[in-house]
């Protein structure tokens, strides 16, 4: 899912930017727990993107906290429901404390099965695949790999998301009709939902909505 519309929402209701974000985190919580109603195994949720960091430092220092008080808060729920966190994006970007914060809880929750909740942090889907081409050529250099062997799967295996299934459906919020550098290689076949509610008011029934929409669609790959 690409979250967005924080921003639109805060501005709708008069509120700081921030406070958008702190909506948004209602919605995370509803969103996980619709997942795991209906089933659905793997959810990534895209929060900040390498781009982001752009924005102004007060708004950055404020998704970072956020971020971390999230992590801290709902570590325990997770741990219940059986939620496995992992992240994908560059981690060493991340605050110290945010990063600690994290690396403890993907610790704490790495024997769960009933959801892989993937965070999508200081994520960019072509510094993603820009690092992959380094590692290959790392071990092409080193011998360990032929350049005449490398496969869709060779590649795959070199991304953020190594172990993680493509994902059948994106949504993306907000009505912005765009990917925004996420997951390039992994939605090559997704079925995309593009739903103009804000991020903030998302909630179980469009989740459910999204499914249905899925659910309806024809699949062909290419085929007939
Ligand atoms: C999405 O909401 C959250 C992040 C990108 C962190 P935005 O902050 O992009 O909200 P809009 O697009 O300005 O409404
Ligand atoms: C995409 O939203 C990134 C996240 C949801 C984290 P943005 O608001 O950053 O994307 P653009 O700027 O509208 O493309
Ligand atoms: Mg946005």
């Amino acid at each position: 899912i690409i979250m967005d519309g924080n921003g639109r929402w805060a501005k709708k209701h008069h509120l700081p930017r921030l406070s958008g974000h702190e909506a948004g985190r209602k919605s995370v919580k509803r969103v996980v727990q619709a997942a795991i109603d209906h089933g659905v195994r793997y959810l990534t949720l895209y929060a900040f993107s390498v781009e982001n960091w752009q924005r102004p430092r007060e708004e950055v220092q404020g998704l970072m906290g956020l971020l971390r008080g999230v992590i801290r808060e709902e570590l325990s729920e997770m741990s219940k429901e059986g939620i496995r966190l992992r992240t994908i994006g560059r981690r060493q970007d991340l605050p110290e404390a945010v990063r600690e914060e994290l690396e403890s809880a993907i610790e704490k929750t790495k024997g769960h099965t009933k959801l892989d909740l993937i965070l999508a942090l200081s994520y960019g889907s072509r510094v993603e695949i820009t690092e992959a081409m380094q590692g290959m050529a790392r071990e092409v250099k080193a011998g360990k790999l032929d350049p005449d062997q490398i496969r869709e799967e060779t590649v795959a295996e070199h991304l953020y998301t190594h172990g993680i299934p493509d994902p059948d459906l994106l949504i993306r919020t907000s009505g912005e009709m765009r990917i925004s550098n996420f997951m390039l290689w992994q939605i090559s076949y997704a079925e995309i939902v593009v739903t103009p509610v804000l991020w903030p008011d998302f909630g179980e029934e469009d989740f459910a909505k999204a499914l249905a929409d899925y659910a309806a669609r024809d699949r062909r790959f290419g085929g007939i």
